[in-house]
Order: structure tokens, then sequence, then C-alpha cells
């Protein structure tokens, strides 16, 4: 059945927030529900696909996928990054394995070279073939933009760019006082978790289980104050850290100071990117669907002084303390 076919009229998005529902229990079950997400939302938005820290010289590449679509990123001989699919207009074998540096891309099958743009170098034993315009050949491009210290790619080529659909949130974090662009990665983590990754999703979206669900959390926030702001393509979750009472000397991971106090920030950009910004850390989420009933979701932190001595041991409470609420 195509995607087009599945009826999606049970559902009302515009409803009123107090008469609002879940969707219909269909779209978290319906494996057909996932090839019409990948075709209207996960080709058509803004996906991270990759650190910066991987391509910041000429000649460095790394591949990637967003769902089934393999690419590959590179800085180009002008500085520039490219994205491209991952696929030789020859007979569509992978032009680029992994991560490394070079010069030009070489296909794994026959051969065929491209320049850092995607453009068609050598074509071995093609001398005489007719009906064939060698210039005309070339990787198919994709939209890539760095921010932060990631790469994000857009499918779609008529996509808004990043700075449109991610508004004010770099200048809010830097406003708050943290330098994501020198934020430096630290950790990377993997969950493979039975569900639909819309599952995952709502469930980052409310902080109604926060009281019985993880309680070491709880004792960090401020949970009355606690408040979420909607925007066009994100929403931003305020969550203010409690202050200490007097005498209150529990095992605190962040302790408001009195003093240019600041709070945890809780970006969710649509569709599957979160973004968490504490005191001296951030880390992102990405929620991957590798199936209808199967989720990967990417944790990495990223510190801006990841430190030795007591700053390492401070640095691996709080990537235990992410675990413990991941787990
Ligand atoms: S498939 Fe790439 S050179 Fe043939």
């Amino acid at each position: 059945m195509k995607p087009e076919s599945l009826d999606l009229t049970d559902y009302n998005p515009s409803e009123d927030l107090a008469a609002a529902e879940t969707m219909p229990a269909r779209w978290y079950t319906d494996s057909q529900f996932l090839a019409l997400e990948a075709e209207k939302i996960f080709y058509r938005t803004w996906q991270p696909v990759g650190r910066l820290d991987d391509v910041m010289r000429v000649g460095d590449f790394f591949s990637c996928e967003v769902l089934d679509q393999p690419l590959v990123i590179v800085r180009n001989h002008d500085g520039a990054l490219r994205a491209f699919y991952n696929v030789c207009p020859h007979r569509a074998a992978i032009v680029a394995e992994g991560r490394g540096n070079r010069k030009s891309l070489q296909c794994k099958y026959h051969g065929w070279t491209y320049d850092l743009d995607g453009k068609l170098l050598r074509a071995p034993e093609f001398e005489g073939v007719k009906n064939w315009d060698k210039e005309s050949v070339c990787l198919q491009p994709v939209l890539v933009e760095a921010w932060g210290p990631w790469v994000f790619v857009n499918l779609d080529a008529t996509a808004a760019p990043m700075s449109a659909v991610y508004g004010a949130i770099h200048a809010e974090i830097t406003s708050a006082g943290f330098n994501l662009d020198q934020m430096r990665l630290v950790e990377r983590r993997d969950y493979l978790i039975d569900c639909n990754w819309k599952v995952y999703v709502d469930n980052y979206l409310e902080g109604y289980h926060l009281p019985i669900a993880h309680p070491g959390l709880f004792r960090e926030l401020d949970y009355d104050q606690y408040r979420v702001d909607t925007f066009q393509h994100y929403s931003k979750q305020y969550a203010p850290i409690r202050e200490v009472a007097p005498g209150d000397a529990r095992d605190r991971r962040y302790v408001r100071s009195g003093e240019g106090e600041e709070d945890a920030l809780y970006y969710w950009i649509f569709p599957n990117v979160m973004l968490n910004v504490y005191l001296d850390n951030t880390s992102i989420n990405i929620i991957i669907p590798v199936g209808h009933d199967k989720t990967l979701t990417v944790f990495e932190w990223y510190f801006e002084s990841p430190g030795t001595g007591a700053g390492w041991e401070s640095m691996q409470q709080i990537i235990a303390f992410s675990d413990e609420i991941q787990q």
C-alpha cells in the first residue's frame, strides 16, 4: 500500500488544547506510517548527521544516513561544507565509507572518481562511450549547514535555512552564558528502545511524569515553575533549578548559587532533535526510527571545558545522572 492511501482523517491536530487527544494508536503501531513519516517529515527537516570537528580541514569527509538515505559530508577545496547522496551515478555503489581525508572521492565499485564538489573527474576505460556527457555527471547534492558543534542536512532542496527553523535557539543559549560553538564532545551513548519513535518524543514533551518516574531529576528542578513555550518549529521547556533549603545537603547535582544563576533549558526541535542545556554542559538527543517499533536514541554530551581531575569526575557524574534518567 502506498503511504498516500493511509487514512489520516481520524485525528484533528488543530483541536483546542483542553480538548486535544493523543494521536490514534494505529499511527504508532502500523508499520506503513514510517514510510509516510520518512517522506513527509524526515526527508524534509534538518537532521543532525555528525560533528563539525570531523570535517574541519579541506578533504575531511564522513559518511552518514538520514534513515535509509546514504550521504557523504565533505569539506571542499574552498573550505565550504558540501553534502551529497553517497550514491555513485554509474551503478549506485557508495563513494565514501567511514571518515577520513581525501583529495577526491572514489567509488568502491568501478573506480569512478569525483572531486570534492561532486563533479566526475575520471571514469576508467570509458573512452569512446557514446551518448554520454562526462561533464554532466556529478554526485547529487544535498543542503548542508553547520550549527553549533554539529553538521545538519536537509534532503528537501527547497527547505528554509536552519536559521529560519531553529530561530532564536542559538542566541538564547548564548545569552544564557553557554558557548555552544566551543563545546567539545566527551561521550556518546546509543540506546536501542523497543518503541515507536513518537512514543519517545511524546514522553520528552511532557514533564508530568517527572515526580514519579525521575525522582532524582525532580529533586533538582522547581517543578511548580515548569513551563512549556511553543514556537512554529520547536518548543522550549523551561525548568528552573530549585534553590537549596537551609540544611539541605542532599546529593543535588546542580545547586542554585543565588547570583547569576542559570536554569536548565530543554528544546525539542521538530521532529526528532532535543537539546538539553545545563549549567556546564549540553547534550543532544537524536531520535532515529529504525523500524515502526524500534528506535535508536543517540545521546551525546558536550562540555565547554572537559577538564581533568575534579573536572573529569564532575563530568562523569553528569553523564551517569543523564544515563540514569534515560534508563
Ligand atoms: S558504480 Fe561507481 S563506478 Fe561503477
